[in-house]
């Protein structure tokens, strides 16, 4: 099962610390959010995974961590400054303003329900644009990157000399971006600030359609090994009219959201439009040379872009589940232990100080390898589904036995089963349940 409604998932965000609307205490916002205790554990454990399977285990990716702000001439270069925008429209009744492309009925307002209201579409650039330095004015701005890709492109000669890699090879970078999207919403679905994972693979132009279609069937892998069911996903490939003003071609890899089918992440074909751009602006050769063939050329890309914030969004809502354990409604997060916030929750059986020492170093060896939520206070049972609802893997518990027969209890999210275990296998069976 998964959660059939976004507000199962949003409360059990708010009521155990994994997402906050941001400066709450002022009212909150519907266009950036504050992640809490779990999580920026999860959000990491997001990027650690993105990066386990992009960069770590492969020898053809590199890791780079670009500057947020850029100067104009990037994003001139780009395009985006021409180009990045979106159709807004405003309804002379209600004065509300909508994206026109996510109208239902570009007649109707879906806020006041006035019919024939809307303004002429005018195209408003999405990106954020502030000044550096004291003085504010021509030739200080600079702008907040809307995307993590531009950062590659420009650091692509760099890169080619410091690396020793050659194409085909790929620039990855995890970052905050942000767009000043007209609609933000769906939670951290859409917002404002918000983070990606990106990496942009630079190849001989003639292996550009095998690459593309490499990077299509591993993305879609990278979310069913950490949990999604397939058929809650799907590759889409782009119309002529939806691609970006970079692309000659891209496959969405769309969730199944409680609101319908949307964008999870993207696939590419960016050619060599912004290499060449940057050399056309910058006067550097961005190009390499095949000492092989003898020959010099621009390579092209291909681009898988996700969002972590969004596939957090995707992984929360499949984990989702409920069900009834000994009676009891239970609600409980499936996570893949690689996301879960906590891998191991040490559970004394009671507070009394004669279990504290042993608890605590269990407690002490597991967290020198994993992150490890410890909890003393109320029954054993309500910490079993506290622990089940923020997506604990394991819970091992520390009772009066223990103290003489040296083995604790290790306990299974996912079938609920009990078993014992010695003290000194405890690590070994940590690792193999968990898988890592
Ligand atoms: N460099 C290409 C690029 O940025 P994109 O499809 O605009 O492509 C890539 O963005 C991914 O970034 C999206 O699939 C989504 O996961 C995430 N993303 C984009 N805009 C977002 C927003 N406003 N809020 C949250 N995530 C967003």
């Amino acid at each position: 099962m998964a959660a059939t409604e976004l507000e199962q998932v949003v409360n059990l965000c708010k009521r155990r610390g994994f997402v906050y609307p941001s400066a709450e205490i002022y009212g909150g916002s519907r266009s950036s959010y504050d992640y809490g205790p779990l999580g920026s554990l999860m959000l990491r454990n997001v990027r650690e995974a993105w990066i386990r399977t992009m960069v770590q285990q492969r020898d053809d990716v590199v890791l780079i961590d670009a500057a947020i702000l850029a100067p104009p001439q990037v994003f001139e270069a780009s395009g985006h400054l021409a180009n990045f925008s979106d159709p807004l429209v405003d309804c002379t009744k209600c004065k509300q303003r909508f994206r026109e492309d996510h109208l239902t009925d570009p007649n109707v307002c879906p806020n006041c329900a006035a019919v024939g209201s809307f303004t002429e579409a005018r195209a408003f650039n999405l990106m954020f644009k502030t000044f550096a330095g004291p003085i504010e004015g021509a030739g200080a701005e600079v702008y907040l990157r809307p995307e993590t890709a531009q950062g590659m492109f420009v650091n692509f000669v760099n890169v080619l000399q410091t690396s020793r890699k050659k194409p085909p090879f790929g620039i990855a970078q995890v970052g905050k971006s942000f767009r000043n999207e007209i609609t933000p919403g769906n939670f951290i679905f859409r917002t404002r600030e918000f983070e990606q994972m990106e990496m942009e693979f630079f190849v001989p132009p003639a292996e550009s359609a095998h690459w593309y279609q490499y990077w299509c069937d591993a993305r879609m892998r990278w979310y069913t090994d950490l949990g999604i069911p397939a058929e809650m996903l799907m590759l889409r490939p782009h119309e002529a009219d939806e691609l970006s003003h970079y692309s000659t071609g891209t496959s969405d890899i769309e969730f199944k959201y409680p609101w319908g089918w949307g964008e999870l992440e993207g696939i590419a074909q960016r050619t060599d439009f912004d290499l060449q751009r940057h050399a056309e602006h910058s006067g550097q050769k961005l190009d390499y040379f095949d000492q092989a063939n003898n020959e010099r050329y621009v390579p092209y890309v291909i681009e898988p872009a996700a969002g972590v914030t969004r596939a957090m969004a995707a992984f929360l809502l499949a984990a989702y589940d409920e069900d009834i354990v000994n009676d009891e409604p239970r609600t409980v997060l499936r996570l893949h232990p690689r996301l879960s916030p906590y891998k191991v929750a040490v559970l004394p059986l009671s507070k009394k100080d004669t279990l504290t020492p042993l608890a605590r170093e269990l407690y002490a060896t597991l967290a020198d390898r994993y992150m490890v939520d410890y909890d003393e206070t109320q029954a054993i049972g309500k910490r079993y589904r506290r622990q089940d609802e923020i997506g604990t893997p394991l819970c091992v518990t520390v009772d009066f036995d223990s103290l003489e027969d040296d083995a604790v209890t290790i306990r299974d999210r996912d079938s609920t089963a009990q078993v014992r275990v010695p003290i000194a296998s405890l690590l070994s069976e940590v690792a193999g349940r968990l898988g890592f």
